[in-house]
């Protein structure tokens, strides 16, 4: 048994800014993540971090323009929080060391990005701003923390409703359990639980899972955002296309050369990114190719290197000025309810980051409000726990009984089912077969409770805590009647 001040599950972004924070303080800090630290969204954000730092911005505008995309169903005290109190965590981060790009006479560069009033987005590298920030993180954390690579967490330990601890296991099989009096979840979001994402291939909705089996109330998990410029061609995607293209002049066409977005919205190619994913998506199943015809974008390669570099390994020449693009599961809205401060509804379990559902994105996020999510957020959870005083409790570890169902289904055929029934355009009768085909392989009339770890392999436990996120999302879709932002419902008929 290991004791510590503070377990956070997780290395991206928003696990680095409670680390950092905490550590500061001086703080014991283990973070525990299942692969390498490097696998997470974090490092693969091409979009910056939106601020209303300019000299024409305000605050005010950055709130109004996130509740407009998030269609007005954003927590707004949440949402003033995040943007009230950017501009300070920016500038912090800025006086310890990190570089964001700028302008020739030494100003902060602002790009635009779509449902922006004004440009607001600042990058780091042009399209690498989440590689360069985490590289600050790692520097600003100087190894202070503990970090546990390649170790799973498998629950979280609760007693009398109290997250009290957590239980892993290791490579060699053997189970580790850790008691601090805070567990923070930041292990991002659902990506993977479809065939076409944003995210890295880690990153399997188990933030969801494990709030689940603890008991610790879930919100808003119908809501999942489709970035609607995924690299893809040959059925297969290979990455991102940062919108910030969109935001240089990119322009989505079809295979005529007509642009796809005139008359669908009045922003066009920078309308909301539910708006866009579901016009791309449309063409898309009646058997069209779309393009982002970068031809009016000078200096390409320079500006967005990160793209070339994506582009270009996987065979596409870019001298042709099209872009071969799908939309993809990118982000979501929902999670483990919390506060902006990390509380969820379980004592001792904290949530931070996309893992967390605090509200500020609504029922679609706004370009570039991520990242920025992660940063304020994680300084806000952390200086909540370093002014709390919760006593450690040593936790027990009782293994349980229950049995998974083996064979569990590939994740292949868990992704096909989430893409087709519970995806960009939805219908009830789809969402009831997904919310089936989950149900029968739940262990029990439950529902997917904590199962016996021995009777599973970490790559089956992958697969049962995506079987619990899809049906959980699956089911919240189906309360929700009518449409909002990324979730969209349409008659049986229409699809
Ligand atoms: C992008 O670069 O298009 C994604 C940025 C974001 O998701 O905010």
């Amino acid at each position: 048994m290991i004791s510590t001040d503070v377990i956070i599950i997780g290395a991206g972004i928003a696990a680095h800014s409670v680390a950092c924070r905490l550590c500061d303080n001086g703080k014991k800090v283990i973070m525990l993540t299942k692969s390498k630290k490097m696998n997470c969204n974090s490092t693969l954000a091409q979009g910056g971090i939106s601020v209303a730092l300019g000299e024409n911005d305000s605050y005010m505008s950055h709130y109004e323009d996130t509740l407009t995309a998030g269609c007005g169903l954003n927590n707004k005290e949440a949402t003033l929080t995040l943007v009230k109190t950017a501009p300070s965590v920016i500038r912090e981060f800025i006086d310890d060391g990190m570089n964001f790009d700028k302008n020739p006479d030494g100003s902060l560069s602002f790009g635009k990005e779509a449902a922006h009033k004004l440009a607001r987005v600042i990058h780091a590298g042009g399209d690498r701003t989440g590689l360069k920030v985490m590289e600050q993180l790692y520097v600003n954390l100087a190894d202070r923390a503990e970090i546990h690579e390649d170790e799973p967490v498998i629950d979280i330990i609760t007693k009398d409703g109290e997250a009290t601890g957590v239980i892993t296991r290791t490579a060699d099989g053997k189970y580790h359990t850790y008691s601090a009096p805070y567990i923070v979840l930041a292990t991002g979001g659902i990506g993977n639980l479809y065939p076409g994402t944003s995210n890295d291939s880690t990153i399997t909705g188990d933030s969801v899972a494990l709030g689940y089996r603890c008991g610790a109330e879930l919100k808003n998990l119908e809501f999942v955002q489709f970035h609607p410029t995924l690299l893809t061609f040959g059925g297969k995607n290979y990455g991102l296309i940062t919108e910030a293209v969109r935001g240089d002049g990119g322009v989505l066409i079809n295979e005529k050369g007509e642009k796809i977005m005139e008359g669908v919205h009045p922003l066009k190619d920078l309308a909301p990114r539910d708006v866009v994913s579901r016009a791309v998506y449309t063409h898309t199943l009646a058997g069209e190719q779309i393009y982002l015809d970068i031809s009016k974008i000078h200096d390409f390669k320079t500006r967005f290197p990160y793209v070339s570099e994506i582009c270009e390994t996987n065979g596409l020449d870019l001298s042709k000025n099209l872009i071969p693009v799908a939309p993809g599961a990118h982000f979501h809205m929902g999670g483990v309810k919390a506060l902006p401060t990390g509380e969820t509804t379980i004592k001792g379990l904290y949530a931070v980051g996309e893992a967390a559902c605090t509200g500020v994105h609504g029922a679609n996020r706004l370009a570039s409000n991520s990242l920025l999510e992660g940063l304020v957020f994680g300084r806000l959870t952390a200086d909540n726990i370093i002014s709390s005083n919760r006593a450690l409790k040593l936790c027990e570890y009782e293994p349980s009984s229950l049995e998974p169902k083996l064979p569990l289904p590939s994740k292949g055929s868990i992704k096909k089912v989430m893409m087709n029934c519970v995806g960009i355009i939805r219908t009830e009768s789809k969402l009831k077969k997904a919310v089936k085909f989950f149900e029968e392989y739940m262990p029990d009339e439950n529902g997917f409770g904590r199962i016996n770890p021995d009777s599973v392999s970490d790559a089956e436990l992958e697969i049962y805590n995506m079987l619990t996120t899809g049906w959980l999302i699956a089911k919240a879709a189906l309360e929700r009647k009518e449409s909002f932002g990324a979730h969209y419902i349409v008659e049986d008929e229409n699809q």
